[in-house]
């Protein structure tokens, strides 16, 4: 939607592609492959058409929300994504205080280049809930260690990554790789390492560390069950595009899936999130009529993202049977741009407009934003 979009996102997204070394605008932005996912994310929800309501008394329009048990001014929350120092000196410090300053839930990455104990505590001075989202890493005793930091650090879930059994492969940062710095991919690992030595006595090469702290490819359906044993939290399964697999993934234990495609940074051509939520919510739902709910009392949670960039398209991703939307690289840019404070003026820009496109479409809270605000024929091309 070039010259679409919410102003002010865009001339974040502009201010961030002066202020930004090349590789690192590019690290963000790229997709995988011929980029074809990338693209269609954004796309795919305005191809849906809407069916408004009228005369719904919207004096008043209410975001409020509940996740997992969790209370939440709006259901916008930000996704979890690698490196935030990279776009602002704070990092994930100032990604916190944003979320924090609107009522939203802050999804923290394995990858996060300020320590999860540090920004578990700007969460908590800001009054930010936050998830973990877990990498599983080679080194298992590594992830399991992490897990059970951030567990303590006080974090509400945790998000396992699922559609990353290897990075993608984005063309566009190959040759020219950003190389992330070591103390930023490895600021919440290197307390673990400081304790070991290799065969020979000596301490670990940093390209050793590196490797132990790549993705293992070898996890399965048993990684939810263990990970929730472990943390004693629930346990959502993020990249999810198929009804089949999250039903496989709610058996496995999980409390809820993430529908997306990394954003295009994976496997492209997959389908974009918002043309997989409907397949996706169905199946949930239909599990958690027949199966009961959750542990906690909880029905299991659907989130989306993957190209979320207005109010309109949470509406759209609400009404197609999302609990909550996470929104990715325009945080990135936002931080760029100016900080804890545009991040935070990103975050409530989308969410006033998501009041706005409510008001409009006759929804004065959450539970008016049904399935037949969509029409029926589905996505449309235009
Ligand atoms: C990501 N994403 C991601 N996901 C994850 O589970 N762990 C991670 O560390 C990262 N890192 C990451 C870095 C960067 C630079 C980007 C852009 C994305 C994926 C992210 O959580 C989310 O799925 C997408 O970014 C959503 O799409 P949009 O909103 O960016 O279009």
């Amino acid at each position: 939607l070039s010259g679409g979009g919410l102003p002010l996102l865009r001339a974040q997204r502009e201010a961030a592609a002066e202020r930004l070394p090349p590789e690192v605008l590019d690290y963000y932005d790229a997709g995988a492959g011929d980029e074809v996912t990338r693209r269609e994310g954004a796309l795919a929800w305005a191809s849906y058409r809407l069916r408004p309501r009228v005369l719904r008394d919207v004096g008043t329009v209410s975001t409020e929300t509940t996740l997992l048990g969790q209370h939440l001014a709006h259901p916008v929350g930000v996704a979890p994504m690698a490196f935030h120092a990279l776009a602002t000196p704070d990092g994930e410090l100032a990604t916190a205080a944003a979320t924090g300053a609107n009522g939203g839930l802050l999804g923290l990455s394995t990858r996060s280049s300020r320590s999860l104990e540090e920004v578990a505590a700007a969460a908590a001075q800001h009054g930010a809930p936050w998830w973990f989202q877990v990498y599983v890493m080679k080194d298992r005793s590594l992830t399991e260690a992490l897990v059970r930091r951030a567990v303590d650090a006080g974090a509400g879930a945790l998000v396992l990554t699922g559609d990353t059994p290897y990075v993608g492969r984005k063309r566009r940062v190959t040759g020219t790789r950003l190389s992330v710095p070591d103390d930023h991919f490895l600021v919440n690992l290197a307390p673990h390492f400081a304790e070991r030595v290799d065969a020979g006595g000596a301490e670990l090469t940093v390209a050793a560390q590196r490797a132990a702290a790549e993705q293992d490819p070898t996890i399965d359906l048993a990684t939810i069950g263990w990970l929730a044993e472990v943390s004693g939290l629930p346990v959502l399964v993020k990249g999810v595009l198929r009804g089949d697999d999250a039903v496989a993934c709610l058996q496995a234990g999980a409390a809820g899936v993430v529908v997306s495609n990394h954003g295009g940074r994976q496997l492209d051509r997959s389908v974009p999130s918002a043309l997989a939520l409907p397949e996706v919510a169905a199946a949930v739902r239909e599990h958690a009529r027949v199966s009961g709910p959750l542990p906690g009392g909880y029905a299991p949670v659907v989130l989306v993202d993957g190209g979320v960039r207005t109010g309109t398209d949470v509406l759209t991703a609400l009404a197609l049977g999302a609990d909550g939307v996470l929104v990715g690289r325009p945080l990135l840019w936002a931080l760029a741009a100016g900080g804890a404070d545009a991040a935070g003026a990103c975050i409530a820009e989308v969410v006033s407009d998501l009041k706005h496109a409510m008001a409009l479409a006759g929804a004065a809270s959450l539970s008016g934003i049904t399935p037949d605000l969509v029409h029926p024929s589905g996505a449309v091309l235009s």
